[in-house]
């Protein structure tokens, strides 16, 4: 399933907004706390959806019937970009767990690139709802090659995707491999270049959010 938060008017239109503008995204800190607001809204929507139980709390006047978190989720994400949205999402699930996984593009000559995986550090997943936050899906691949070897680890309850900008192939992309996966998304676009950057998007997340690189 696919949920574009920008489909209705809300606060996070806005902050998509100031995320693309050439001239405001340059401001660093409003960029990654735009990222980490729409990863708050998103772990609010995704809470809706979660399983609660009843809870007798003892107030200072007597008893509540309050609702709880049946279980909490893990929170994953793809360094570094996803580091804003994570954030967000752990803002509002305080009490979630953490994976974090290390993925690259590895360039080739000919101006092709593959996925590379490295650092990974992860919680015990088996049976777990696993949120996971990368800020752009353009192609897919880095998404898809994350859920497989975070899967390895152990067979997933629920699955999650958060991203601001998704682009149409990725989605259809990672819903191929993960047809039970729901899919929230700050806004929708239809293009990719060859170079696999969304268009009209919003340029690099990771260099936006955290400066230029040297690697290629
Ligand atoms: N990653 C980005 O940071 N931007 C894109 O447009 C695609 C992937």
């Amino acid at each position: 399933m696919i949920i574009n938060l920008s489909d209705q008017n809300s606060l996070v239109c806005n902050w998509m907004s100031e995320l693309r503008d050439r001239d405001i995204q340059s401001d660093q800190m409003r960029f990654r706390r735009n990222l980490e607001r729409i990863g708050e809204v998103a772990a609010y929507e995704i809470s809706k959806k979660l399983v609660w139980e009843n809870k007798e709390v003892e107030t200072p006047l007597g008893i509540a019937n309050c609702k709880v978190l049946q279980s909490q989720p893990v929170l994953a994400t793809i360094l570094r970009a996803g580091l804003g949205m994570h954030n967000g999402l752990l803002n509002y699930f305080d009490k979630g767990e953490n994976a974090f996984i290390g993925a690259y593009r590895k360039h080739q000559e000919n101006g092709s690139f593959e996925i590379k995986l490295d650092y990974m550090s992860c919680p015990a997943i088996k049976d777990k709802v696993v949120i996971i936050s990368d800020p752009m899906i353009a192609t897919g691949a880095s998404l898809v090659k994350v859920i497989q070897s975070l899967k390895q680890e152990g067979e997933i309850k629920e699955l999650h995707i958060v991203c601001a900008i998704a682009c149409t192939v990725g989605l259809e992309y990672v819903l191929r491999a993960y047809p039970k996966a729901t899919i929230w998304c700050g806004d929708i676009d239809d293009e990719l270049t060859a170079k696999g950057y969304i268009v009209p998007g919003l340029g690099d997340a990771g260099d936006l959010a955290f400066g230029q690189k040297i690697q290629s």
